[in-house]
């Protein structure tokens, strides 16, 4: 049985505040010293992508504390219990099975008479048949003719993590001729996002994927309305031209006026769902169930590596251990995530969810409070557009922030141009293998105006290309990093009752219960 222990219990977390000065970032990224360290400091990640930690705040001791760390917290075997279906999320009293979505690493889970895997695997291939048969035109509008745009109604891990996953492949399959259908995406209770994917679609030939695991989010029924009435002005039968995906148990589940209803289930949380139906029916329909797939089989693998006991050989535990060094050794509060990818460019804000509303906790799982700091800000945006913007704070400003790039010596498109003797795609690689020198180094000068200080740490994840597999694998890595860090943290990464206070509040402004600042307020709107 693995131990459920707060951070500051263990001794080998303390033993690392004796380790915190030892690293001096500039020494060791200059000259050959940073030669050697590019060279060492790498760890193979799945498909054919390398995690690089060269530019961070860790030698060899430091690893090795961390190292001890992962053992005396027993990360690996928190993860075997939870990918063989113990009751992670302790308070929902939930399993926690994303991971089966897409692979199997230990025993059949079988939970309320089921086995997960099959279940899961059911819904997929339930999504593949339908996507094929909607291209093949055997599944059509009420006029006989083919759907051509895909659109996701949905909110949260409901648009996030799918959105971004789209957005990533989109120009790979268009220059690989398999995109099999355009996709949008309509998530804020905003009118004027509807109204605008709405303006920008041929309605008569969409077909609309609603989205909600619990089948209440406000904003995701009220966004259904939208369109449904759109659709009924136009003369069409919402009925034709709309799928469901949600949960067996979800109010939603007993509608009939859908033209197919997908599953998944209260042990997939909704920032997880991606690789199950919420991700699956829309990436189905848009890239095809085979170029799905391969997105999975690239998690999968990368699941597979995350097993791995020895931090060297498990990218994803060595990442979060350097994050948690970082945030509670060295007290950093933030992290960017910067892609050097446009491709990446909803990548951020799938992590911000992601991480944020895992671990941005501040009492342990067993809803004790916490003495030490948990999950860090993170935002960001795809590189080089981010450093004409906030890297002037992060070069200068009084705050360190750890970053995470990720790049690919190739593009998705392959179309470039040569100007001033280099490809595009060499002069972004070089922006970014430039940054992670300027901050790791900096740059000595008498003006202090102009003066870098240098000694701010990063990581890169290193590509040959975004494709299908290197797509899934950085999803997976991410997801097991935040895993990994909630194990340390000793939270429920897996509930997220921080959203639940903004959502009551809402409902009474909208049923006017208010009073005192809460009905000031919402005077100023005229609610
Ligand atoms: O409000 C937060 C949240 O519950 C997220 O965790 C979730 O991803 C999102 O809302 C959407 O939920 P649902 O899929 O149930 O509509």
């Amino acid at each position: 049985m693995v131990q459920w222990k707060n951070l500051d219990t263990l001794s080998t977390y303390h033993a690392l505040f004796d380790l915190k000065e030892s690293v001096d970032l500039k020494s060791v990224m200059s000259g050959e010293n940073g030669a050697k360290r590019v060279a060492e400091y790498s760890v193979p990640m799945a498909c054919g992508l390398a995690y690089n930690f060269a530019p961070k705040q860790v030698d060899d001791k430091v690893l090795d504390g961390l190292a001890a760390l992962a053992e005396e917290a027993e990360l690996t075997d928190k993860y075997a219990e939870l990918y063989n279906g113990a009751v992670i999320n302790t308070g929902e009293k939930r399993l926690v099975l994303h991971q089966l979505t897409r692979g199997q690493l230990g025993n059949d889970v079988i939970a309320d008479g089921v086995n997960k895997r099959e279940f899961y695997v059911s819904q997929q291939k339930k999504a593949a048949e339908f996507a094929r048969k909607v291209h093949a035109g055997e599944i059509t509008n009420a006029a006989g003719e083919k759907f051509t745009t895909a659109v996701q109604i949905g909110i949260g891990g409901s648009d996030l993590g799918p959105r971004a996953l789209y957005i990533a492949l989109e120009n790979w399959a268009k220059a690989n001729n398999t995109l099999k259908m355009e996709a949008k995406f309509i998530s804020n209770v905003d009118p004027d996002d509807a109204a605008a994917v709405l303006g920008s679609i041929d309605v008569a030939h969409s077909l609309f994927i609603l989205v909600s695991k619990s089948g209440t989010t406000l904003e995701t029924l009220t966004n259904e309305s939208f369109v449904k009435d759109a659709l009924e002005k136009l003369g069409l039968d919402p009925a034709d031209h709309m799928v469901a995906v949600t949960s067996e148990t979800s109010p939603l589940a007993k509608n009939s006026g859908y033209l197919a209803a997908f599953f998944m289930d209260d042990y997939i949380g909704g920032r997880y769902s991606s690789t199950s139906a919420v991700g699956g029916v829309v990436l189905s329909l848009a890239l095809g169930p085979d170029i799905y797939a391969r997105i999975l089989d690239g998690a999968a693998a990368s699941d597979k590596l995350a097993t791995n006991k020895d931090i060297r050989k498990n990218p994803a535990m060595l990442d979060a251990l350097i994050g948690v060094y970082e945030r509670n050794v060295l007290g950093y509060p933030a992290t960017a995530v910067l892609p050097y990818s446009q491709a990446l460019s909803r990548f951020p804000a799938h992590l911000q969810q992601a991480d944020m509303e895992s671990n941005g906790k501040s009492v342990n799982r067993f809803g004790e409070p916490v003495n030490y700091q948990t999950g860090p800000v993170l935002f960001g945006e795809p590189g080089t557009n981010g450093q004409h913007s906030f890297y002037q704070l992060l070069h200068q400003g009084t705050s360190i922030v750890p970053l995470q790039f990720i790049g690919f010596k190739d593009s998705q498109i392959g179309t470039d141009v040569v100007i001033e003797g280099s490809t595009s795609q060499k002069k972004l690689c070089a922006n970014v293998v430039a940054q992670i020198i300027a901050f790791a180094c900096g740059k000595d000068d008498d003006d202090k105006n102009k003066y870098f200080e240098g000694g701010r740490p990063s990581s890169i994840i290193i590509g040959e290309q975004l494709n299908p597999e290197s797509l899934g694998s950085l999803l997976s890595h991410f997801e097991n990093k935040i895993m990994f860090q909630g194990f340390l943290w000793n939270l429920n990464s897996f509930d997220q009752e921080g959203v639940q206070l903004g959502k009551l509040l809402a409902k009474r402004v909208l049923a006017h219960e208010t009073d005192g600042a809460l009905k000031a307020l919402a005077d100023l709107f005229e609610i």
